[in-house]
């Protein structure tokens, strides 16, 4: 039985800020940060001994703190490992829009949690995001993303690892991350094969903003939807360079309006102006437009 009722909303991505759930200084910081989600990580920013202290940490936020406007997502341990079932335990306490699975490596990670899901009460509109960070997951990326080919299903967003891939890998981080690429644009594809989000990975170096804004702009040029942060330095470029920018936008109104007009009834080809634009263009127009209407409308629920 599947329980999950899925909305048909869009929503930004741009910004995805994750905070060690421990790390209370840095919880309260969060009612004020302009950031579209926020990921709770129980995972790898928690050490061991204090597990227990951040999912209660975590309850106690949600009990109080809602943030308005604001995708939540919780990320947590792997269920192979002696913590990821207290870890959805609080998951199902404190109810985020999303939960987020380490180390995803086949179809079946996504497939245990969303049965799990299924039989529980609280978890009806509880989406599920994925880490793709290992080299089996990238090598079944496509496979894993198959899981969202059903309308009810509640796979949502893929995001990637860069930490976790390179020390499985040995691949160095250098500028523009040459030798990763591949393995990035294999994931978008994978991604967008079955209509999910799909997330870049966090740079470590939060005080070099100069060359984080050039990793925003060589992500949304691969097609991310947005990028995870580490901290709150980061979050005003993501959302710049992951938004639609104003000439996508008015190019975008003029694609809708060129195909609305009564001469362009039954055309599938139109000669705007000596540039062919096609009907199939208005369906990736009018997203642009929606995904506008969402930020401002995200804004306006958290001034
Ligand atoms: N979310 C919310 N607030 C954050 C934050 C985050 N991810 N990271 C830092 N802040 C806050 C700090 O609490 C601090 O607040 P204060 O001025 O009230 O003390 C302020 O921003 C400035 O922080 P700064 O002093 O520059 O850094 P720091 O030493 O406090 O934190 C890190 C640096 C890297 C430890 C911290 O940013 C962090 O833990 N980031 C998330 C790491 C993570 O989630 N990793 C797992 C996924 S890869
Ligand atoms: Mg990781």
């Amino acid at each position: 039985m599947n329980n999950f009722k899925p909305e048909n909303t869009v929503r930004p991505r741009r910004s995805v800020l994750c905070v060690p759930a421990i790390n209370d200084r840095a919880l309260q910081k969060l009612p004020d940060l302009d950031c579209d989600a926020v990921i709770f990580d129980l995972e790898d920013s928690v050490a061991v001994d204090a597990k227990q202290a951040a999912r209660e940490a975590l309850e106690r936020f949600f009990e109080k703190t809602p943030l308005v406007g604001r995708e939540t997502i919780i990320r947590i341990n792997s269920l192979d490992s002696a913590f990821g079932s207290d870890d959805l335990q609080t998951v199902l306490r404190c109810g985020p829009d999303a939960v987020l699975l380490p180390k995803v490596d086949q179809p079946s990670d996504i497939h245990d949690i969303s049965d799990i899901l299924s039989e529980k009460d609280g978890a009806e509109t509880m989406r599920i995001w994925a880490m793709i960070e290992t080299p089996r997951g990238v090598l079944n990326a496509a496979a894993i993303s198959e899981a969202a080919h059903t309308p009810d299903s509640r796979l949502s967003a893929f995001v990637v690892g860069l930490n976790d891939l390179r020390k499985e890998t040995g691949v160095p981080n250098l500028p523009g991350r040459t030798y990763l690429v591949p393995w990035l644009m294999q994931i978008v594809l994978a991604a967008r094969a079955y209509g999910l989000d799909v997330i870049d990975s966090v740079s470590n170096d939060f005080r070099d903003l100069n060359a984080y804004a050039h990793e925003c702009e060589q992500g949304r040029a691969m097609g991310f939807d947005g990028k995870m942060l580490i901290h709150p330095a980061q979050i005003a470029a993501a959302n710049q360079h992951f938004a639609p920018s104003p000439e996508a936008l008015d190019e975008a109104r003029s694609i809708v309006d060129a195909f609305a007009a009564p001469e362009a009834a039954g055309l599938n080809i139109i000669n705007a102006n000596g540039r062919m634009i096609e009907r199939l263009h208005v369906t990736g127009a009018e997203k642009l437009l929606r995904m506008a209407q969402a930020i401002d409308a995200r804004k306006a629920e958290n001034p």
